[in-house]
């Protein structure tokens, strides 16, 4: 039977996951999630299906939210989820499951992996010391959840402990208000490249320069992948590096990639 992987990623750690995770199921196709896919005719599921996020303000980005009332879930589907993060994965795999229960069907199997932090809009990335340790450490929770995925487990306790913990998300996330903070410095050689990452198509080129619109999911693509870390957000950001994961081509990121 067919599994098909969906991912949304900004700096490629949900891509690399997904990418991880197809090498050790048969028969698997990755799709990545876009406005232009979540834009389209509604998506019919079946066999297994999974879903790989990034973790955003302790909960789901809003695309996913969007991705799954897109869905049409047949009851014998096997559905599982892999929440990516810096720190934590908050109330993400609950909020999933919470929406895909009103969607009929709920979560069989979810898992959690720790991957290096992206958030440069608020501190500088991990020393490559530390994003290679990390990284490292990904590699190895993967072969269990392939195991579990192929023998269609259930594998629901991080989604029962996040609902005991009675976590909460602590601030009220609006990434499309966000992005008006973002703007190029003079570095910026107009080559467009953030405009070919952008899961959103948020990004158009006026004057040669990026201008963002109203779609904005605050992935920072545009930010990661700018060869010349022209992409700005406030002032600090001109300080600190980028990270990308270093598995990912930066042609894999392009949104007909
Ligand atoms: C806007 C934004 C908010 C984030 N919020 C959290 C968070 O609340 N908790 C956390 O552990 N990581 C957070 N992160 C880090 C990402 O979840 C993490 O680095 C993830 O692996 C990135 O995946 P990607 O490369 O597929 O985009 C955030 C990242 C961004 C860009």
């Amino acid at each position: 039977m067919e599994t098909v992987i969906y991912y949304f990623t900004g700096s490629g750690n949900s891509l690399k996951i997904a990418k991880e995770l197809a090498l050790r199921l048969t028969n698997t196709k990755i799709i990545r999630i876009t406005k232009r896919l979540i834009d389209s005719e509604k998506i019919t599921v079946s066999g297994t299906t999974g879903i790989i996020f990034p973790v955003y303000v302790s909960g789901l980005p809003i695309i996913i939210e969007e991705f799954v009332n897109r869905l049409n879930i047949p009851d014998n589907t096997y559905l599982f989820a892999i929440a990516n993060f810096g720190e934590s994965a908050g109330i993400s795999l609950m909020q999933l499951d919470d929406l895909l229960k009103k969607k009929g069907k709920g979560l069989s199997a979810a898992f959690e992996i720790l991957m290096p932090d992206n958030t440069q809009i608020l501190f500088p990335p991990g020393t490559k010391a530390e994003q290679e340790a990390c990284l490292k450490a990904q590699s190895e929770v993967i072969p269990d959840a392939a195991s579990i995925i192929a023998d269609g487990r259930i594998h629901r306790d991080l989604i029962e402990d996040a609902r005991r913990s009675g976590k909460s998300r602590p601030h009220i996330f609006k990434p499309a208000e966000m992005a008006k903070a973002f703007y190029t410095d003079n570095k910026c050689n107009s080559c467009g490249i953030c405009m070919k990452v952008c899961p959103m198509e948020n990004i158009s080129m006026i004057e040669s320069k990026p201008l963002w619109g109203y779609h904005c999911e605050m992935c920072l693509a545009c930010m990661q992948w700018c060869p010349n870390q022209a992409i700005q957000f406030g002032e600090k950001s001109k300080e600190w590096g980028r990270y990308r994961n270093p598995f990912i081509d930066l042609k894999e990121m392009f949104n007909n990639g």
